[in-house]
């Protein structure tokens, strides 16, 4: 497995898999790897010979409250989970090689990004789709894989490759949970064994969520109830909760074929995300 800092070594990297034949599949992430990120990695590596990873803790898409400088980067733990999982180049650029003085283009996706985090993490998906699109430049991968966890992540840079024509696919993957039903992020490393306990509420309220609407419950009530579940933990703040259209991820008004439930709370500082896809 190589490892590069530079965007001219990732550009002769691919430059030379995909003379060699190879296809290129990409999993962008900010470290800190967990099971989560290197089943991105096995998805891409059933489709592509060739997998880059890229390692970067985006400055651009955190608040100057939130945890920039505290989320955690443990670089040869990281190095060696790629390389275990197959990974063939590693890009882990510096701040200054993504973001040289004087840079000042932004790229936005309008509207997907009003609520939910958008509304919560203001410029948050500025810095993403920024970052993203500034990656897939470098890398040029035949396809990016995300994870569902991330819903309206993946939903927004979906969104952004479609508007921009950009050649190449996203490949969403399902969510990876602990054994006790907690999503996978990065940040759960912050939670004390209390406020862990107290993070299921969103897999427990989904869970609940997914019932009522196999048994035919408006969303707008099942909304209700997912917030009321979350809202009623003590330690607990609802950030949001909600049912939407998996593609607008505006508030379902009625029933259709699809729906996506979002939930979001804070325990401690520590921010937590949580959906589920819901099928008729
Ligand atoms: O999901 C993440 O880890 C980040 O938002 C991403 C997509 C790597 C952009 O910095």
């Amino acid at each position: 497995m190589d490892v590069v800092e530079s965007i001219a070594d990732v550009r002769r990297w691919v430059r030379n898999a995909k003379s060699s034949g190879k296809t290129v599949g990409f999993i962008p992430t900010m470290g800190a790897l967990h099971d989560g990120h290197l089943s991105l990695i096995e998805a891409a590596k059933r489709q592509h010979a060739a997998i880059v990873v890229s390692i970067f803790v985006n400055p651009t898409q955190f608040a100057p409250h939130e945890d920039l400088q505290r989320y955690p980067r443990p670089r040869e733990r990281d190095l060696e989970l790629c390389r275990n999982a197959g990974a063939g180049l590693v890009f882990y650029p510096a701040v200054e090689t993504m973001y040289p003085p004087g840079s000042s283009t932004f790229v936005e996706v309008k509207g997907l990004t009003d609520r939910w985090e958008g509304a919560i993490r203001p410029g948050h998906f500025l810095g993403v789709t920024t970052v993203v699109n500034k990656l897939f430049q470098i890398v040029q991968p035949n396809a990016a894989y995300f994870g569902q966890k991330d819903y309206q992540q993946q939903a927004v840079i979906k969104r952004m490759v479609r508007d921009l024509d950009m050649p190449l696919e996203i490949v969403t993957c399902p969510t990876m949970r602990d054994a006790d039903g907690l999503a996978m992020s990065s940040r759960n490393a912050y939670l004390s064994a209390d406020q862990r306990r107290a993070g299921l509420c969103l897999s427990r309220a989904l869970a609940e969520g997914k019932k009522l609407w196999h048994r035919g419950t408006e969303p707008q009530e099942i909304s209700q109830v997912l917030q009321q579940q979350i809202g009623a933990e003590p330690e607990v703040h609802l950030d949001y909760a909600t049912v939407a259209d998996v593609d607008t991820l505006e508030p379902l008004e009625s029933r259709g074929m699809m729906a996506v439930a979002l939930v979001a709370c804070r325990v401690g500082s520590t921010r937590l995300i949580d959906n589920d896809l819901w099928q008729s």
